[in-house]
């Protein structure tokens, strides 16, 4: 295929992808559903060490819901780096088939072949999965009490830099081109959950993310879609900020407080997001909610470190995250005490249980004692 006929397929495409967003189902009540079933999926490196810790204060915490069958905790096979390269799929069609029979995911992080890795250059199965499963609006708190922060990022989670991430077209060897896609009825659809959300909660102001100024085209549009909706929303103070003095910002303890509520691009929410976790402790403490209309999909916020495994020191991965992405699961599935439960004890093993990358720390174990023993 020549660029010019490439070109043409991805505009096709993007082009039936809004038609297919603009008839959209609406979102599934599950505080109102009989029987929610949540896929376990282990994923690479630490994932599995995290994964089936969280899994196991799930099973005490749930005893009764699993009992009267409200709740089936379903381990996924197959979506393992090994397997993905055997089958050369990001998700391979018989785990996706397996996960779409789902309804919540509880997931692991899957690492992602990169530049230097040995491996074929498949696609990331986060970037995959939340394509697949349209998780559009990609939710992740950050706070700090002791700093007065308290934060929530509504990033977009299918389209801008990472719709087209694997899809960039090499024009000659010397010219590369990437592709960012930003739509009305994606934009939207994000903005709305971030307004409701501030709204719900006492009116917080809304800040949002963009580069604007140089993106004229995708970043001025999502810029613009979000004032305009704002107009619905006249009690909630709203605000811009270009993605590079956010940054500055979140660090600045003379401003940082002042932030509440923040909608940004995908990539821009990527990179803020990291930034953000680390003042709260690390990626290691904040948890993902990665939330469709029809499925959601909930993770730690860090990647698999291969290496804390290679080097000996899984041991010493930390479950906190994973199991923060828990609570937001059973908050989005309607289960609201034991979501306040499993937080309060949360916050409790941030202090008592001190687990470090070195390892002269506690392990994922002993947090995974701590947490049961005190539900
Ligand atoms: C995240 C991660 C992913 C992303 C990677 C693993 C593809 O960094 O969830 O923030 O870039 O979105
Ligand atoms: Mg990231």
């Amino acid at each position: 295929m020549s660029y010019v006929e490439k070109f043409e397929q991805i505009i096709k495409e993007q082009l039936e992808r809004v038609e297919r967003l603009n008839n959209e189902e609406p979102a599934t009540d599950f505080a109102n559903k009989d029987k929610i079933i949540i896929g376990v999926i282990d994923g690479d490196g630490i994932g599995p060490i995290i994964t089936q810790a969280c899994t196991k204060i799930l099973e005490k915490l749930l005893a009764e819901e699993i009992a009267s069958g409200k709740i089936e905790l379903r381990q996924i096979e197959g979506l393992t780096i090994e397997n993905r390269v055997a089958k050369m799929q990001a998700v391979p069609d018989d785990v996706l088939a397996a996960i779409k029979e789902c309804d919540l995911l509880l997931k692991g992080p899957t690492m992602t072949p990169g530049k230097g890795d040995d491996l074929p250059n498949i696609e990331s199965a986060n970037v995959t999965l939340r394509r697949q499963l349209d998780l559009f609006a990609n939710v992740r708190p950050v706070v700090v009490p002791e700093k007065n922060l308290d934060w929530m990022f509504f990033r977009e989670n299918t389209e801008g830099e990472y719709a087209l991430g694997s899809r960039g077209i090499d024009i000659t060897p010397e010219i590369a081109i990437d592709f960012k896609v930003i739509t009305d009825a994606g934009t939207k659809r994000l903005a709305r959950m971030a307004f409701e959300h501030a709204k719900k909660n006492g009116n917080k102001n809304v800040t949002i993310v963009t580069k604007a100024n140089i993106m004229k085209k995708t970043d001025g549009k999502f810029l613009q879609i979000c004032y305009d909706m704002a107009k619905e929303y006249p009690d909630i103070k709203v605000n811009d900020r270009y993605v590079d003095i956010c940054s500055a910002n979140l660090i600045n303890d003379q401003v940082n407080s002042d932030f509440n509520v923040f909608i940004l691009p995908n990539l821009y929410g990527d990179i803020i997001t990291d930034e953000a976790a680390q003042m709260q402790g690390g990626v290691g403490t904040a948890g993902s909610a990665n939330i469709g209309n029809r499925y959601a999909m909930f993770e730690a916020i860090h990647g698999s470190a291969e290496r804390m495994v290679k080097e000996g020191r899984g041991a010493f991965a930390n479950p906190a995250s994973i199991c923060r992405a828990a609570v937001m699961m059973l908050r989005h599935a309607g289960i609201m005490d034991k979501a306040q439960k499993l937080e309060d004890v949360l916050n409790d093993a941030q202090d008592a249980i001190n687990i470090v990358r070195d390892g002269s720390g506690h392990t994922a174990n002993d947090f995974t004692e701590y947490v049961m023993g005190r539900l």
